[in-house]
């Protein structure tokens, strides 16, 4: 929260873990009443508008938060960072109170962290991460919703990461503290998580583990990871290729996890870089799953925030 007290979702590290729970035990709850039709006739975010700023591409977000909105009753305003005065040098902060007069809630992607965290310090209204550099949160929800959808209970269990320990796996370290499950992480030295990311899992207690090697990482675990190798901002690194391609999940590696796990990833993919087709489509893949989960996730995180 801020000043004004309004209940902004920026990372799950902010919240604790029976708050985080309560939000997907409402997000499965009104996935369960959607399949009825009775969600929609509910419409508990009537005459609530959300802005989504976007100043970066986004299918799944925008249209899962869209479509979360409009189902939930309320009603949404799509921006682009450069078609707002934003773009020309209004400082986030003024764009935040003026926001605030207008809008229930914010949802906005935008690389620079700080600068949406600054729009959380302003705004009088919820500000929600729809990425950022540094974190995925909204994401990882959905993430640990589809793991215990297809493998029960995540607390206890073992999740492994191959690739960049990018802003998807900074979430997923957050989730670990929070929702008391082992996170093997196995990334290039020169792409490894933010020491500053590990010593809070440490003063957090969380069972997070660090290693370049991704078969020690997917030893045992319930479920493999991964991510895209060039993320929003990094289009100009091209030696990532050299760096990542020993952690492309494919049929070897996904054969040294535990025979029941299965293989997720946010999305977009990249077929032949970070994973295989054959493990992307195959029968252990839940990513499609995971996209929808986004809907109802985002259905959670708004009611949270909108107090509905
Ligand atoms: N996973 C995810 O956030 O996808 P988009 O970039 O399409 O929103
Ligand atoms: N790590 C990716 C996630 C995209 C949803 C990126 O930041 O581009």
């Amino acid at each position: 929260g801020t000043a004004s007290g309004a209940r902004h979702f920026l990372d799950l590290k902010d919240f604790s873990a029976e708050d985080l729970r309560a939000v997907l035990d409402s997000a499965a709850a009104m996935k369960a009443r959607r399949r009825k039709g009775e969600i929609a006739a509910e419409r508990p975010l009537a005459g609530k508008m959300l802005a989504m700023v976007f100043d970066r591409p986004s299918t799944r977000t925008r249209v899962s938060f869209d479509v979360a909105m409009r189902e939930l009753g309320g009603e949404t305003l799509m921006l682009t960072g450069s078609e707002m005065q934003l773009g020309r040098g209004e400082t986030v902060g003024d764009t935040a109170r003026v926001l605030s007069r207008y809008i229930d809630a914010i949802m906005i992607r935008i690389l620079d962290h700080d600068l949406m965290l600054e729009l959380a310090q302003y705004a009088e209204v919820p500000v929600i991460n729809a990425l950022t550099k540094v974190s995925h949160p909204c994401q990882i929800m959905a993430d640990v919703m589809t793991f215990e959808e297809h493998r029960g209970p995540i607390g206890g269990r073992t999740v492994a990461w191959s690739g960049d320990a990018n802003n998807v796996l900074a979430s997923w370290v957050h989730a670990a503290a929070r929702f008391d499950f082992t996170l093997n992480i196995a990334a290039p030295l020169e792409l490894s998580a933010p020491a500053a990311l590990l010593d809070w899992a440490r003063g957090e207690g969380a069972r997070v583990n660090v290693t370049t090697d991704p078969f020690e990482a997917v030893d045992g675990a319930d479920a493999v990871v991964t991510d895209c190798w060039v993320s929003m901002g990094d289009e100009d690194e091209h030696y990532r290729h050299n760096l990542l391609s020993p952690y492309q999940v494919n049929a070897k590696l996904m054969a040294a996890a535990k025979d029941e796990a299965i293989f997720m990833h946010c999305l977009p993919a990249h077929r032949g870089e970070e994973v295989t087709a054959e493990i992307m489509d195959g029968p252990r893949s839940v990513v499609f799953d995971e996209a929808e989960n986004r809907l109802h996730a985002q259905k959670g995180i708004l009611a949270w925030c909108l107090g509905a």
